[in-house]
Protein backbone atom coordinates (compact mmCIF):
# COMPACT_ATOMS: atom_id res chain seq x y z
CA UNK A 1 0.00 0.00 0.00
CA UNK A 2 1.08 3.24 -1.05
CA UNK A 3 2.32 6.07 1.88
CA UNK A 4 -0.40 8.25 1.06
CA UNK A 5 -3.14 5.89 0.87
CA UNK A 6 -6.42 7.97 2.09
CA UNK A 7 -8.20 6.17 4.99
CA UNK A 8 -12.12 5.89 4.56
CA UNK A 9 -14.51 5.37 7.73
CA UNK A 10 -18.00 4.21 6.79
CA UNK A 11 -21.39 3.94 9.40
CA UNK A 12 -24.11 2.08 8.14
CA UNK A 13 -27.47 2.68 9.55
CA UNK A 14 -31.03 0.79 7.81
CA UNK A 15 -31.61 -2.50 6.58
CA UNK A 16 -29.62 -5.30 4.80
CA UNK A 17 -30.29 -3.17 1.54
CA UNK A 18 -28.05 -0.85 3.18
CA UNK A 19 -25.67 -3.32 4.63
CA UNK A 20 -24.81 -4.40 1.02
CA UNK A 21 -24.72 -1.20 -0.41
CA UNK A 22 -21.85 -0.34 2.21
CA UNK A 23 -20.00 -3.42 1.14
CA UNK A 24 -20.83 -2.47 -2.31
CA UNK A 25 -18.93 1.11 -1.48
CA UNK A 26 -16.33 -0.44 0.66
CA UNK A 27 -15.34 -2.85 -2.57
CA UNK A 28 -15.30 0.72 -4.74
CA UNK A 29 -13.29 2.37 -2.78
CA UNK A 30 -11.18 -0.96 -2.41
CA UNK A 31 -10.55 -1.20 -6.06
CA UNK A 32 -9.63 2.61 -6.50
CA UNK A 33 -7.04 1.91 -4.16
CA UNK A 34 -8.58 3.66 -0.76
CA UNK A 35 -7.83 1.64 2.21
CA UNK A 36 -10.63 0.97 5.30
CA UNK A 37 -10.72 1.84 8.15
CA UNK A 38 -12.78 0.83 11.52
CA UNK A 39 -11.59 3.88 12.95
CA UNK A 40 -13.24 7.28 12.02
CA UNK A 41 -10.63 9.22 14.18
CA UNK A 42 -7.62 8.78 11.49
CA UNK A 43 -10.30 8.78 8.29
CA UNK A 44 -9.78 10.87 5.80
CA UNK A 45 -13.21 10.48 4.53
CA UNK A 46 -16.32 9.88 6.73
CA UNK A 47 -19.41 8.15 5.11
CA UNK A 48 -22.58 7.93 6.57
CA UNK A 49 -25.14 5.35 4.98
CA UNK A 50 -28.27 6.38 6.00
CA UNK A 51 -32.19 5.11 6.20
CA UNK A 52 -35.08 6.94 6.05
CA UNK A 53 -37.88 4.72 6.69
CA UNK A 54 -38.69 6.14 10.28
CA UNK A 55 -38.40 9.64 11.60
CA UNK A 56 -35.89 8.10 14.41
CA UNK A 57 -33.63 6.27 11.78
CA UNK A 58 -32.81 10.01 10.53
CA UNK A 59 -32.42 11.51 13.97
CA UNK A 60 -30.15 8.89 14.54
CA UNK A 61 -28.13 9.77 11.51
CA UNK A 62 -28.44 13.51 11.83
CA UNK A 63 -26.63 13.43 15.76
CA UNK A 64 -24.07 11.40 14.41
CA UNK A 65 -22.82 14.03 11.66
CA UNK A 66 -23.56 16.67 14.38
CA UNK A 67 -20.71 14.40 16.84
CA UNK A 68 -18.23 14.01 13.95
CA UNK A 69 -18.59 17.68 12.78
CA UNK A 70 -18.17 18.91 16.37
CA UNK A 71 -14.96 16.87 16.41
CA UNK A 72 -14.08 18.27 13.32
CA UNK A 73 -13.54 21.24 14.46
CA UNK A 74 -12.31 21.19 18.17
CA UNK A 75 -8.81 20.78 18.99
CA UNK A 76 -7.45 17.68 20.10
CA UNK A 77 -9.87 15.40 19.14
CA UNK A 78 -8.40 13.97 15.97
CA UNK A 79 -4.90 12.43 17.40
CA UNK A 80 -3.57 12.69 13.68
CA UNK A 81 -5.06 16.38 12.70
CA UNK A 82 -6.84 14.99 10.32
CA UNK A 83 -10.20 17.03 9.40
CA UNK A 84 -11.85 14.09 7.46
CA UNK A 85 -13.89 14.81 4.42
CA UNK A 86 -18.00 13.79 5.72
CA UNK A 87 -20.37 12.25 2.96
CA UNK A 88 -24.49 11.15 3.23
CA UNK A 89 -25.04 8.73 0.87
CA UNK A 90 -27.86 6.32 0.95
CA UNK A 91 -31.68 7.02 1.36
CA UNK A 92 -31.36 10.17 3.11
CA UNK A 93 -29.40 11.55 0.66
CA UNK A 94 -31.90 10.82 -1.32
CA UNK A 95 -35.03 11.91 0.62
CA UNK A 96 -33.36 15.44 1.10
CA UNK A 97 -30.53 15.91 -2.22
CA UNK A 98 -28.86 19.50 -1.69
CA UNK A 99 -30.65 20.34 1.32
CA UNK A 100 -28.51 18.20 3.53
CA UNK A 101 -25.97 20.91 3.30
CA UNK A 102 -28.11 23.78 4.99
CA UNK A 103 -28.80 21.38 7.57
CA UNK A 104 -25.29 20.06 8.20
CA UNK A 105 -22.97 23.02 6.24
CA UNK A 106 -19.65 20.60 6.99
CA UNK A 107 -20.81 17.24 4.84
CA UNK A 108 -19.49 17.52 1.86
CA UNK A 109 -20.84 15.10 -0.26
CA UNK A 110 -24.81 13.39 -1.17
CA UNK A 111 -25.01 10.81 -2.83
CA UNK A 112 -28.15 8.94 -3.32
CA UNK A 113 -28.32 4.97 -3.63
CA UNK A 114 -28.72 4.86 -7.31
CA UNK A 115 -25.00 6.98 -7.61
CA UNK A 116 -23.24 5.00 -5.28
CA UNK A 117 -20.51 3.81 -8.15
CA UNK A 118 -19.99 8.02 -8.40
CA UNK A 119 -18.45 7.83 -4.71
CA UNK A 120 -14.55 6.75 -5.46
CA UNK A 121 -14.59 9.57 -8.26
CA UNK A 122 -16.29 12.05 -6.26
CA UNK A 123 -13.78 11.36 -3.42
CA UNK A 124 -10.80 11.85 -5.57
CA UNK A 125 -12.33 15.48 -6.74
CA UNK A 126 -12.63 16.43 -3.06
CA UNK A 127 -10.15 15.38 -1.79
CA UNK A 128 -7.94 17.26 -4.82
CA UNK A 129 -9.24 20.71 -4.31
CA UNK A 130 -8.56 19.80 -0.61
CA UNK A 131 -4.34 19.76 -1.62
CA UNK A 132 -5.00 22.65 -4.11
CA UNK A 133 -6.15 24.78 -0.44
CA UNK A 134 -9.23 25.78 -1.91
CA UNK A 135 -10.58 23.67 1.24
CA UNK A 136 -10.08 25.88 4.29
CA UNK A 137 -9.25 23.68 6.90
CA UNK A 138 -9.87 25.77 10.45
CA UNK A 139 -7.82 24.72 13.66
CA UNK A 140 -10.70 26.05 15.64
CA UNK A 141 -13.65 27.44 16.14
CA UNK A 142 -16.62 27.33 13.20
CA UNK A 143 -16.75 30.89 11.91
CA UNK A 144 -14.59 29.86 8.82
CA UNK A 145 -15.39 30.65 5.34
CA UNK A 146 -17.72 27.71 4.90
CA UNK A 147 -18.99 28.82 1.52
CA UNK A 148 -15.35 27.78 0.36
CA UNK A 149 -15.63 24.57 0.99
CA UNK A 150 -16.67 22.48 -2.46
CA UNK A 151 -19.67 20.85 -2.47
CA UNK A 152 -20.77 17.62 -4.68
CA UNK A 153 -24.36 16.04 -4.62
CA UNK A 154 -25.41 13.26 -6.76
CA UNK A 155 -29.32 12.11 -6.92
CA UNK A 156 -30.30 12.19 -10.33
CA UNK A 157 -29.33 8.11 -11.45
CA UNK A 158 -31.49 5.64 -13.00
CA UNK A 159 -29.88 2.83 -12.52
CA UNK A 160 -26.65 0.98 -11.25
CA UNK A 161 -24.26 -0.23 -13.17
CA UNK A 162 -23.78 -4.36 -12.80
CA UNK A 163 -20.04 -4.10 -12.37
CA UNK A 164 -20.93 -2.44 -8.69
CA UNK A 165 -21.95 -5.77 -7.99
CA UNK A 166 -18.43 -8.04 -8.74
CA UNK A 167 -15.74 -6.31 -6.49
CA UNK A 168 -15.60 -9.39 -4.51
CA UNK A 169 -15.80 -7.84 -1.43
CA UNK A 170 -18.12 -9.22 1.55
CA UNK A 171 -17.61 -8.53 5.40
CA UNK A 172 -18.78 -11.91 6.51
CA UNK A 173 -15.98 -14.41 5.16
CA UNK A 174 -18.76 -17.06 4.80
CA UNK A 175 -22.28 -15.69 4.49
CA UNK A 176 -22.81 -12.92 1.73
CA UNK A 177 -25.69 -10.87 0.54
CA UNK A 178 -27.16 -10.70 -2.59
CA UNK A 179 -29.40 -7.94 -4.14
CA UNK A 180 -31.70 -9.35 -6.74
CA UNK A 181 -33.93 -6.69 -7.68
CA UNK A 182 -33.57 -2.62 -6.73
CA UNK A 183 -36.17 -0.35 -5.27
CA UNK A 184 -40.07 -0.73 -5.32
CA UNK A 185 -42.99 -0.07 -7.06
CA UNK A 186 -45.74 -1.02 -4.48
CA UNK A 187 -46.27 2.14 -2.83
CA UNK A 188 -47.51 1.22 0.49
CA UNK A 189 -48.99 4.68 2.06
CA UNK A 190 -46.70 5.28 4.90
CA UNK A 191 -43.77 3.91 2.96
CA UNK A 192 -41.10 6.02 1.95
CA UNK A 193 -38.86 3.51 -0.01
CA UNK A 194 -40.35 4.22 -3.71
CA UNK A 195 -39.34 7.37 -3.18
CA UNK A 196 -35.86 7.22 -2.16
CA UNK A 197 -35.17 3.82 -3.54
CA UNK A 198 -36.76 4.40 -6.78
CA UNK A 199 -38.72 1.71 -9.21
CA UNK A 200 -38.89 -2.11 -9.09
CA UNK A 201 -35.69 -3.13 -11.12
CA UNK A 202 -34.87 -6.56 -11.24
CA UNK A 203 -31.26 -7.60 -11.70
CA UNK A 204 -30.05 -9.78 -15.04
CA UNK A 205 -30.81 -13.71 -13.34
CA UNK A 206 -27.29 -14.80 -15.01
CA UNK A 207 -25.68 -11.53 -13.55
CA UNK A 208 -27.27 -12.73 -10.18
CA UNK A 209 -25.89 -16.21 -10.46
CA UNK A 210 -22.73 -15.44 -11.58
CA UNK A 211 -22.45 -13.00 -8.11
CA UNK A 212 -23.24 -16.21 -6.45
CA UNK A 213 -20.46 -18.22 -8.34
CA UNK A 214 -18.17 -15.75 -7.82
CA UNK A 215 -18.74 -15.34 -3.81
CA UNK A 216 -18.57 -19.18 -3.61
CA UNK A 217 -15.35 -19.58 -5.34
CA UNK A 218 -13.88 -16.91 -3.12
CA UNK A 219 -14.83 -19.72 -0.07
CA UNK A 220 -18.87 -18.37 1.26
CA UNK A 221 -20.83 -21.21 1.78
CA UNK A 222 -24.46 -19.26 2.64
CA UNK A 223 -26.40 -16.55 0.74
CA UNK A 224 -28.80 -14.11 1.49
CA UNK A 225 -31.10 -13.25 -1.60
CA UNK A 226 -32.14 -9.56 -1.34
CA UNK A 227 -34.92 -7.49 -2.26
CA UNK A 228 -37.58 -5.24 -1.09
CA UNK A 229 -40.17 -7.88 -2.37
CA UNK A 230 -38.44 -10.45 -3.80
CA UNK A 231 -41.34 -12.68 -4.95
CA UNK A 232 -42.20 -9.83 -7.43
CA UNK A 233 -38.95 -11.05 -9.12
CA UNK A 234 -39.19 -11.53 -12.89
CA UNK A 235 -36.48 -11.72 -15.31
CA UNK A 236 -38.30 -13.03 -18.74
CA UNK A 237 -39.04 -16.41 -18.14
CA UNK A 238 -37.31 -16.63 -14.67
CA UNK A 239 -39.85 -15.59 -11.50
CA UNK A 240 -38.54 -16.11 -8.12
CA UNK A 241 -39.54 -19.43 -7.67
CA UNK A 242 -37.18 -20.97 -11.06
CA UNK A 243 -34.74 -18.27 -9.35
CA UNK A 244 -34.69 -20.58 -6.11
CA UNK A 245 -34.50 -23.74 -8.33
CA UNK A 246 -31.38 -21.85 -9.93
CA UNK A 247 -29.63 -21.08 -6.92
CA UNK A 248 -30.47 -24.33 -5.07
CA UNK A 249 -28.51 -25.99 -8.20
CA UNK A 250 -25.25 -23.87 -7.24
CA UNK A 251 -22.37 -26.01 -6.60
CA UNK A 252 -20.53 -25.59 -3.56
CA UNK A 253 -23.39 -22.90 -1.81
CA UNK A 254 -24.61 -24.86 1.01
CA UNK A 255 -27.61 -22.49 2.43
CA UNK A 256 -29.38 -19.76 1.42
CA UNK A 257 -32.73 -17.50 2.44
CA UNK A 258 -34.28 -14.59 1.02
CA UNK A 259 -35.93 -10.67 2.42
CA UNK A 260 -38.35 -9.78 2.35
CA UNK A 261 -41.78 -11.14 0.62
CA UNK A 262 -44.76 -9.61 0.17
CA UNK A 263 -48.31 -11.54 1.19
CA UNK A 264 -49.79 -10.27 -1.95
CA UNK A 265 -47.12 -11.67 -4.31
CA UNK A 266 -46.72 -14.58 -1.82
CA UNK A 267 -47.76 -18.26 -3.82
CA UNK A 268 -48.44 -21.52 -3.54
CA UNK A 269 -45.70 -22.43 -5.57
CA UNK A 270 -43.26 -20.48 -3.33
CA UNK A 271 -44.17 -22.59 -0.78
CA UNK A 272 -43.95 -25.81 -2.65
CA UNK A 273 -40.51 -24.49 -3.55
CA UNK A 274 -39.28 -24.02 -0.12
CA UNK A 275 -40.73 -27.18 0.75
CA UNK A 276 -38.33 -29.18 -1.86
CA UNK A 277 -35.41 -27.39 -2.04
CA UNK A 278 -32.41 -28.55 0.57
CA UNK A 279 -30.54 -25.66 0.23
CA UNK A 280 -32.91 -23.13 1.35
CA UNK A 281 -33.53 -22.21 4.69
CA UNK A 282 -37.05 -23.28 6.58
CA UNK A 283 -37.88 -18.99 6.90
CA UNK A 284 -40.31 -16.93 5.91
CA UNK A 285 -40.61 -12.87 6.29
CA UNK A 286 -43.70 -11.98 5.75
CA UNK A 287 -44.77 -8.65 6.71
CA UNK A 288 -48.66 -8.13 7.38
CA UNK A 289 -48.02 -4.37 9.10
CA UNK A 290 -51.92 -4.43 10.90
CA UNK A 291 -54.59 -7.17 11.43
CA UNK A 292 -57.63 -5.04 10.06
CA UNK A 293 -58.79 -4.79 7.17
CA UNK A 294 -59.42 -0.88 7.52
CA UNK A 295 -56.24 -0.38 7.82
CA UNK A 296 -54.55 -2.34 5.41
CA UNK A 297 -57.00 -0.86 2.67
CA UNK A 298 -55.83 2.68 3.93
CA UNK A 299 -51.97 0.95 3.66
CA UNK A 300 -52.44 0.04 0.32
CA UNK A 301 -50.96 -3.29 0.66
CA UNK A 302 -53.20 -5.35 -1.69
CA UNK A 303 -54.43 -8.12 0.88
CA UNK A 304 -57.31 -8.67 3.48
CA UNK A 305 -57.04 -10.26 7.33
CA UNK A 306 -58.21 -13.96 6.10
CA UNK A 307 -55.98 -13.74 3.02
CA UNK A 308 -52.79 -13.55 5.16
CA UNK A 309 -54.23 -15.60 8.09
CA UNK A 310 -54.71 -18.48 4.69
CA UNK A 311 -51.30 -17.86 3.58
CA UNK A 312 -49.95 -18.40 7.03
CA UNK A 313 -51.80 -21.59 7.53
CA UNK A 314 -51.15 -23.03 3.97
CA UNK A 315 -47.68 -22.16 4.84
CA UNK A 316 -47.20 -23.98 8.20
CA UNK A 317 -48.83 -27.06 6.21
CA UNK A 318 -46.53 -27.16 3.41
CA UNK A 319 -43.06 -26.01 4.93
CA UNK A 320 -43.24 -28.48 7.90
CA UNK A 321 -41.70 -26.73 11.07
CA UNK A 322 -40.74 -23.39 8.70
CA UNK A 323 -40.46 -20.28 10.87
CA UNK A 324 -42.79 -17.24 9.80
CA UNK A 325 -41.70 -13.38 11.12
CA UNK A 326 -43.41 -10.36 10.79
CA UNK A 327 -43.70 -6.64 10.50
CA UNK A 328 -46.39 -4.83 12.38
CA UNK A 329 -47.10 -0.60 12.62
CA UNK A 330 -49.38 0.40 15.54
CA UNK A 331 -50.89 4.04 15.25
CA UNK A 332 -51.10 4.19 11.62
CA UNK A 333 -53.50 7.30 11.18
CA UNK A 334 -57.01 6.54 12.10
CA UNK A 335 -56.41 3.53 13.87
CA UNK A 336 -58.92 2.69 16.33
CA UNK A 337 -58.56 0.53 19.83
CA UNK A 338 -61.11 -1.59 17.95
CA UNK A 339 -58.36 -1.94 14.70
CA UNK A 340 -55.58 -2.43 17.38
CA UNK A 341 -57.31 -5.20 19.02
CA UNK A 342 -57.72 -6.95 15.87
CA UNK A 343 -53.66 -6.56 15.06
CA UNK A 344 -53.16 -8.05 18.47
CA UNK A 345 -55.52 -11.12 18.54
CA UNK A 346 -54.48 -12.29 14.97
CA UNK A 347 -50.73 -11.84 16.61
CA UNK A 348 -51.68 -14.01 19.13
CA UNK A 349 -53.67 -16.42 16.89
CA UNK A 350 -51.15 -17.27 14.46
CA UNK A 351 -47.71 -17.19 16.76
CA UNK A 352 -45.30 -15.75 14.73
CA UNK A 353 -41.55 -17.22 15.43
CA UNK A 354 -40.47 -12.98 15.50
CA UNK A 355 -42.05 -10.21 14.69
CA UNK A 356 -40.50 -6.51 14.72
CA UNK A 357 -43.07 -3.88 15.76
CA UNK A 358 -42.92 -0.05 14.55
CA UNK A 359 -44.37 2.76 16.24
CA UNK A 360 -45.99 4.74 13.07
CA UNK A 361 -43.92 7.36 11.71
CA UNK A 362 -45.35 10.21 9.45
CA UNK A 363 -43.06 10.24 6.36
CA UNK A 364 -41.97 12.93 3.52
CA UNK A 365 -43.78 12.65 0.08
CA UNK A 366 -45.78 9.61 0.80
CA UNK A 367 -49.78 9.36 0.31
CA UNK A 368 -50.62 8.55 4.58
CA UNK A 369 -48.06 11.63 4.73
CA UNK A 370 -52.21 13.64 4.17
CA UNK A 371 -53.81 11.86 7.00
CA UNK A 372 -53.61 13.51 10.08
CA UNK A 373 -51.27 11.63 12.44
CA UNK A 374 -53.95 11.08 14.71
CA UNK A 375 -52.84 8.18 17.47
CA UNK A 376 -51.32 10.06 20.37
CA UNK A 377 -47.14 9.50 20.95
CA UNK A 378 -48.46 7.88 24.35
CA UNK A 379 -51.09 5.77 22.65
CA UNK A 380 -48.60 4.64 20.08
CA UNK A 381 -46.36 3.41 22.58
CA UNK A 382 -48.78 1.69 24.91
CA UNK A 383 -49.63 -0.25 22.04
CA UNK A 384 -46.21 -1.05 20.86
CA UNK A 385 -45.54 -2.55 23.96
CA UNK A 386 -48.83 -4.39 24.48
CA UNK A 387 -47.69 -5.97 21.46
CA UNK A 388 -44.17 -6.37 22.11
CA UNK A 389 -45.15 -8.15 25.47
CA UNK A 390 -47.76 -10.32 23.52
CA UNK A 391 -45.19 -11.38 21.54
CA UNK A 392 -42.09 -11.78 23.34
CA UNK A 393 -44.17 -14.77 25.40
CA UNK A 394 -44.51 -16.36 22.16
CA UNK A 395 -41.71 -16.54 21.19
CA UNK A 396 -40.33 -17.79 24.41
CA UNK A 397 -42.61 -20.15 24.30
CA UNK A 398 -41.75 -21.55 20.63
CA UNK A 399 -38.40 -21.81 21.28
CA UNK A 400 -39.03 -24.30 24.36
CA UNK A 401 -41.35 -25.85 22.13
CA UNK A 402 -38.80 -26.44 19.77
CA UNK A 403 -35.59 -26.97 21.86
CA UNK A 404 -37.58 -29.66 23.37
CA UNK A 405 -38.40 -31.40 20.29
N1 LIG B 1 -40.01 -4.05 1.77
C1 LIG B 1 -40.22 -4.55 3.03
C2 LIG B 1 -39.64 -3.74 4.16
C3 LIG B 1 -39.77 -2.26 4.13
S1 LIG B 1 -39.21 -1.31 5.46
C4 LIG B 1 -41.68 -4.87 3.16
O1 LIG B 1 -42.47 -4.48 2.36
O2 LIG B 1 -42.05 -5.51 4.10
C5 LIG B 1 -39.32 -2.38 6.85
C6 LIG B 1 -40.50 -2.16 7.73
O3 LIG B 1 -40.52 -0.87 8.26
C7 LIG B 1 -41.84 -2.31 7.05
O4 LIG B 1 -42.21 -3.64 6.89
C8 LIG B 1 -42.75 -1.57 7.98
O5 LIG B 1 -43.26 -2.42 8.99
C9 LIG B 1 -41.83 -0.54 8.62
N2 LIG B 1 -42.14 0.82 8.15
C10 LIG B 1 -42.04 1.29 6.90
N3 LIG B 1 -42.45 2.58 6.84
C11 LIG B 1 -42.81 2.92 8.10
C12 LIG B 1 -43.34 4.10 8.70
N4 LIG B 1 -43.60 5.19 7.98
N5 LIG B 1 -43.58 4.09 10.04
C13 LIG B 1 -43.34 2.99 10.78
N6 LIG B 1 -42.86 1.85 10.27
C14 LIG B 1 -42.60 1.81 8.95
FE1 LIG C 1 -42.25 -0.03 1.38
FE2 LIG C 1 -44.36 -1.47 0.75
FE3 LIG C 1 -42.28 -1.38 -0.90
FE4 LIG C 1 -42.07 -2.65 1.40
S1 LIG C 1 -43.43 -3.22 -0.27
S2 LIG C 1 -40.59 -1.23 0.55
S3 LIG C 1 -43.34 -1.44 2.78
S4 LIG C 1 -43.62 0.33 -0.39
FE1 LIG D 1 -34.12 2.45 5.28
FE2 LIG D 1 -33.60 2.77 2.77
FE3 LIG D 1 -33.63 0.36 3.80
S1 LIG D 1 -35.15 3.87 3.90
S2 LIG D 1 -35.16 0.52 5.41
S3 LIG D 1 -32.21 1.95 4.30
S4 LIG D 1 -34.28 0.92 1.76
Amino acid sequence: MKKDTKKVFIKNFGCQMNTRDSEVICGLLRTAHYELTANPKEADVVIFNTCSVRQHAEDKAWSEIGRISKAKYSKGQSPSGKVPIIGLVGCMAQNYQEKVFERSPDVGFVVGPSDIDKIPGIIKKLLASKKEGTVPCPPAGRESPKFLERKIWETDGQLRPEEIYHTGFYEDKDHAYVVISEGCSNFCSYCVVPFVRGPLHNRDHKAILKEIEEAVDQGITKITLLGQNVNAYKDGDINFVKLIELVNSIKGLKEFSFITSHPKDTSLDLFRVMADCQKLQKALHLPIQSGADKILKLMNRGYGREDYLKLAKTYRKIVKRGALSTDIIVGFPTETEKDFQETFDLVDEIKFNSAYIFKYSSRLRTQASNMLDDVPKLEKERRHKLILGLQRKISNKLKCYLRKE
